[in-house]
């Protein structure tokens, strides 16, 4: 089992989309930027969603031109860099973290690829939800309705050779349903299994990222979902905590002890959907990833980040999120 622990910060896009402030799109290319500097492996940097949905990343195309200039300029500087996915092992490998973007449909993923042009060759992140009422809230549909948006979604991403995750959001808890039986998660994870083969994409090219949207999760409710998946599929699995009871930690542990090799988390724990907010009660923050990564390095595994500068990169993000 491979100690090294792969690590993908997601605050520029989980942790921004539900910020009231007006976040200047320069700031949030800082916060790019240091994070990358920071050697996480990749970066969840915006979202091609509704921009009516999401007014925060509504500056999605200006966000990803900026990026392109950024590795436009590493590029100059160190040489030949492998385009589309960074390297998985970053230390003496690529100068560059992944850069993803959550993609909701065709259309999302037409504005996604326009970038493709300008040298910045985006990870997709796709999203759907293991439970049905969330799935609503969030996308307009119903899970089986995602599905089919997915099938295209999936068949072109194949043809422009372009890495796919799928969130499964709600994997542990519901904020409108209630607990998650993780027989529902495996289901969704058959449903999506099924849609890939359909559209000639091989499942297991498709990294699982199981989320709990409401970070309600104790170790014994990850044990009882990572209990429904064979070694081969928490091998291609990342792990996307929310941190609402204090116990994300505990079950970064656990998880590692099971095998997941790949987290989420957010500089400086910012966060959270919009979707998932209940009685005007905001939506809890994401397992901060400083946090994440001091519990990955005291459990005795390796991650390619640099603490300090994470922290600080930690700092920025909290500062641009409050300074509105
Ligand atoms: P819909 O409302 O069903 O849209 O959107 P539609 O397909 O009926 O189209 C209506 C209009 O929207 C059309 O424009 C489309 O062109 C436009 P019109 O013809 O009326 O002028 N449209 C778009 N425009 C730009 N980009 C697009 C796009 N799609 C349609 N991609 C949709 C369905 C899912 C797109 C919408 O409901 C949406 O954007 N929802 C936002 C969901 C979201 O961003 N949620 C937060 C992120 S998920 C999350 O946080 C969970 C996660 O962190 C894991 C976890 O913790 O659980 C990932
Ligand atoms: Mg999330």
């Amino acid at each position: 089992m491979p100690n090294r622990v792969r690590i993908t910060d997601v605050a520029p896009r989980d942790g921004l989309q539900n910020e009231a402030a007006n976040i200047p799109t320069h700031h949030k290319v800082e916060l790019i930027e240091r994070l990358a500097a920071s050697g996480v492996d990749e970066v969840e940097i915006t979202s091609f969603v509704r921009p009516e949905r999401v007014p925060q990343l509504a500056d999605a195309e200006r966000v990803c031109e900026e990026i392109a200039d950024f590795v436009e300029g590493v590029r100059m500087v160190a040489g030949e860099l492998p385009r589309g996915i960074g390297c998985p092992d970053r230390p003496g490998g690529s100068a560059l973290p992944v850069f993803s973007a959550l993609v909701p449909n065709e259309k999302g993923l037409d504005r996604a690829i326009a970038f493709h042009e300008r040298g910045l060759d985006l990870k997709v992140s796709l999203f759907m939800s293991a439970s049905e009422a969330f799935s609503r809230k969030n996308t307009n549909a119903s899970i089986s309705e995602v599905l089919t948006r997915f099938g295209p979604v999936l068949e072109r991403t194949r043809e422009a050779n372009m890495p796919v995750r799928v969130y499964v959001s709600c994997a542990v808890a519901c904020p409108f349903d209630g607990p998650t039986p993780p027989e529902r998660v495996r289901k969704a994870v058959n449903m999506l299994n099924e849609t890939a083969t359909a559209n000639n994409v091989p499942p297991d090219s498709i990294e699982l990222d199981l989320a709990d949207t409401i970070g309600v999760a104790r170790p014994d409710d990850i044990t009882a979902l990572l209990d429904e998946f064979s070694p081969r599929e928490i091998q291609r699995m990342t792990l996307h905590l929310h941190d609402t009871n204090g116990s994300a930690a505990d079950c970064v542990r656990t998880a590692l002890a099971l095998g997941i090799r790949s987290f989420d988390g957010a500089a400086g724990g910012l966060g959270g959907c919009p979707y998932a907010t209940v009685e005007g009660q905001r939506a809890p923050g994401n397992l901060s990833t400083q946090t994440l990564v001091r519990a990955v390095h005291d459990a005795g595994y390796q991650t390619g980040v640099d603490l300090e500068l994470l922290e600080e990169a930690g700092r920025f993000a909290w500062d641009i999120a409050h300074s509105g």
